[in-house]
């Protein structure tokens, strides 16, 4: 197979691309990335020089090379997207252009050449449980989303599927649960807190820390995704989270300080997010399906992200000072 997968080096695109791989040794691979700041340089050199391998530094916006890169794949894996909540409320607009109107110019490119097209999308789209319920989201959840960035993953997943209703565009849609793991940017709350710690900052935690969510590791999302890009029924769209179902972000911190060996003074409580939504996914069907489970429990999972990011400093050092100073100028608007 020959795969385009967009947003490629950034943190699930570059996982996936490692594990795809390493399934796969004699597909090929189109790697069409923007290269935002999201993106690093570094994730994929291990695949530099292959024939295998093409990276091709570009906007999904842009028709043209869209209209290239398509015509000669056999799917598309599309990754590409501002994925940041706290800078969807900054500023949304970018949001809206790569989510929305990227993704309609891969659809349209798509339906040209009548390609297979995976769409990554997220379980922000269903909006938030309520406090203290043992609700979980699945496929026929109604949309409900909260913040600039959910919205636009969700208005993606409604042109996706009409896609499919309209012109019979062979394509899945996945929404997965947050992810984590390693290679994912230090804005991120695992990351930063993890570096936090690593470099003798507190953990932030918004409001009281009881929000919950559903966490995925990245590896046991990569899986899921192959599996659908290989057994999926056309149409269909598949939700993916983790082991445990819905872990508060204090349950999460705590698990943190004990696997890092540090105590609850290194917790500082900060203004909590506006529309701070609650996740939990449940992945009865892809289960059902195509067999999929995750392999990571909370634990194994963390500890391992933990481990990498103890090793790998330089990987996130440059980045981490970048996103600190994207946190201050955010906290700055606030006031
Ligand atoms: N990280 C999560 O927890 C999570 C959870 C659910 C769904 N998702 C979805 O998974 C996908 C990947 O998320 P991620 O965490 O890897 O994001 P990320 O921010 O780490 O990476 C996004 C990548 O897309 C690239 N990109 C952005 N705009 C582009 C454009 N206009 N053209 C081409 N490339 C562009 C960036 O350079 C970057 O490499 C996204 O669609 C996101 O909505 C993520």
């Amino acid at each position: 197979m020959k795969l385009l997968v967009t947003g490629g080096s950034g943190f699930i695109g570059s996982n996936f691309i490692k594990h795809w791989f390493s399934a796969h040794p004699d597909d090929s691979i189109i790697n069409l990335d923007k290269m935002t700041y999201a993106a690093n340089p570094r994730n994929l050199t291990e695949f530099e020089g292959k024939s295998n391998y093409q990276f091709v530094k570009g906007d999904i916006l842009d028709e043209k090379i869209v209209d290239e890169l398509v015509s000669q794949v056999d799917a598309i894996v599309h990754f590409a997207a501002e994925s940041h909540v706290d800078r969807s409320i900054d500023d949304p607009s970018l949001f809206v252009r790569t989510n929305v109107l990227g993704t309609y110019n891969l659809l349209m490119a798509a339906k040209k050449y009548n390609k297979r097209f995976h769409h990554i999308s997220t379980d922000e789209v269903f909006g938030s449980i309520e406090m203290g319920s043992d609700d979980q989201f699945n496929e026929s959840t109604p949309y409900d989303p909260s913040s600039p960035y959910s919205a636009s993953k969700a208005s993606s997943d409604h042109l996706v599927r009409s896609f499919y209703k309209t012109f019979g565009l062979p394509v899945t849609i996945s929404n997965c649960s947050n992810n984590y793991g390693p290679y994912q940017h230090p804005e991120k709350m695992i990351p930063r807190s993890i570096t936090n710690l690593l470099t003798d900052q507190k953990i932030k935690v918004y409001g009281q820390g009881l929000n919950f969510r559903d966490w995925l590791h990245v590896e046991d999302h990569c899986r899921a995704i192959e599996l659908i890009l290989l057994n999926g029924k056309i149409g269909q769209t598949y939700c993916i989270g983790g082991l445990k179902k819905g872990t508060s972000n204090m349950e999460l911190v705590k698990l943190m300080l004990k696997l890092m060996g540090k105590d609850e003074s290194c917790l500082e409580y900060v203004a909590d997010r506006p529309a701070h939504d609650n996740y939990a996914v449940n992945w009865d069907k892809i289960n059902r399906e195509l067999g999929w489970e995750p392999k990571y429990t909370f634990e194994t999972g963390l500890q391992q992200t933990i481990d990498w990011y103890t090793t790998n400093t330089s990987w996130w050092q440059e980045t981490k000072a970048e996103a600190e100073e994207f946190y201050k100028k955010l906290n700055s608007l606030k006031k």
